[in-house]
């Protein structure tokens, strides 16, 4: 058997208690089968899951997150969570994307309690691809080292309460059907808010992350960071404009403000 295989990712599965945990409870019940290093987690609605719990999971070693929750119009809450969970969950896939992480290692689906042989076939499908990507930081596209990790999945937690308030504001589509919803989060427009909302906020954080390992040349950050040249002159300037980095001109390199 080979390595690939032999992988067993560490997964949370965060799931509302009226429909995907009853969804989970048949399964159990039904005797379908679903790989055993999936933990679940009981919460009252999807739309209770926040960013924070996700982010926290995978710096505390999870390879993914699934978050389960009723189908669109069977949450058992007039706020109807189920749509604050999907933008929460788009959110947070865009801050890995932007992060160097991929962003299948967060999934969103709808399982009702009668949904026994659906939970399963779910598990097993999102524990295949898991597997297929690796461990959290070594997939194609990530190849990050564990400080490295550590580092962007800190800057993405330091991001958290303006992404909170991004999500009670304009980070959200207007009208509530699940097909609005999607083409949203899918679409420029969301893309754009995030640039303009938290997309700066994130690189700033990342590039004092960076710094608090110690001075660095611009180059040093472009390469530290994945970014180009201008990315780096961009974000630099914001973060001294703040007062929060310093330029040491006899080292030709950028520190802390304090350091
Ligand atoms: Fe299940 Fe809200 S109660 S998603």
């Amino acid at each position: 058997m080979s390595g690939e295989l032999e992988f067993r990712p560490k997964m949370l599965g965060i799931v509302c208690n009226w429909c995907c945990y009853g969804g989970a409870d048949l399964c159990g019940v039904s005797r379908f089968q679903y790989p055993p290093f999936i933990r679940l987690v009981r919460v009252m609605c999807s739309g209770r899951v926040d960013l924070l719990h996700i982010l926290r999971a995978l710096s505390d070693g999870m390879d993914a997150v699934f978050v389960g929750g009723c189908h669109i119009n069977d949450c058992h809450y007039v706020t109807e969570g189920n749509y604050d969970a999907i933008a929460m969950i788009e959110v947070c896939r865009e801050i890995l994307r932007r992060i160097g992480i991929r962003p299948e290692r967060v999934r969103l689906e709808w399982v009702s309690a009668g949904e026994g042989i659906r939970f399963a076939a779910i598990m097993n499908e999102y524990a295949a691809q898991v597997q297929k990507l690796g461990p959290l930081g070594r997939a194609d596209g990530e190849g990050l080292d564990a400080a490295e990790l550590a580092r962007r999945l800190e800057a993405a937690t330091r991001l958290v309460p303006f992404a909170r308030l991004a999500l009670t504001g304009r980070l959200r589509p207007a009208v509530r059907t699940e097909e609005a919803y999607r083409r949203f989060f899918a679409g420029e427009e969301f893309r754009r808010l995030f640039d303009e909302l938290l997309g700066d906020r994130l690189a700033i954080s990342r590039v004092l992350l960076a710094l608090r390992e110690g001075p660095r040349t611009a180059a040093d950050l472009a390469r530290d960071l994945g970014w180009s040249a201008s990315d780096v002159a961009r974000h630099v300037r914001n973060s001294t404009r703040h007062g929060w980095i310093r330029f040491d001109a006899a080292r030709g390199c950028y520190a802390l403000a304090g350091g």
